[in-house]
């Protein structure tokens, strides 16, 4: 209870002139709303990429999941680990989720076809460091960290 209200108190006040903004959640569930109240300030903001980096567990999948709920209403949002890449639309919003940690090199990058998903709706973007060079400018970087079995430190900033 104590973290959720913490989370609600806290506004997303990310700007290009502000420092990274941190959170700290103590369960999936706020992790989650977090990604929904950063899906909010992604359409407000028109961003075009976000990566997120972050161990095994960390939360990555987990936040992603509220992103997209909070952008498209959909629900069943699985991790793309197997298929690289999975596509949620809704309307005119267009969401393209990824999972590079399979992927070794730029060249494995360029043959999946990465470039041209760029432009095409909003990535998001998990294990990221193979692509880094393809990432446009003015995206946003969330980095996930382990405080404890449960708490996660979360935070938010541009690339
Ligand atoms: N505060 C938290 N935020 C996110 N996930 C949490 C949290 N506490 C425990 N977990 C658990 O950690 C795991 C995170 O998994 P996942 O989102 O797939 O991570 P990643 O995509 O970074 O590998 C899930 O099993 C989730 O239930
Ligand atoms: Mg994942």
């Amino acid at each position: 209870m104590e973290g959720k209200l913490r989370l609600a108190k806290k506004n997303l006040n990310i700007s290009l002139k502000q420092k990274p903004a941190s959170f700290q959640t103590s369960s999936p569930e706020l992790t989650e709303m977090l990604g929904m109240k950063l899906a909010k300030w992604i359409k407000k903001h028109r961003v075009g990429c976000v990566v997120f980096l972050g161990p095994f567990g960390s939360g990555k999948t987990t936040m992603i999941r509220g992103v997209i709920k909070g952008l498209t209403g959909l629900n069943n949002i699985t991790s793309p680990s197997f298929t690289i890449v999975n596509q949620y639309a809704k309307g005119k919003m267009n969401v393209y989720h990824f999972d590079f940690y399979r992927i070794k090199n730029a060249t494995e990058l360029e043959s999946f076809g990465f470039s041209e998903y760029i432009d095409s709706g909003l990535l998001l973007i998990e294990w990221p460091e193979v692509a880094m060079e393809k990432i446009p400018p003015k995206s946003l970087k969330v980095t996930m960290e382990f405080l404890g079995l449960k708490r996660r430190k979360i935070t938010i900033g541009f690339i």
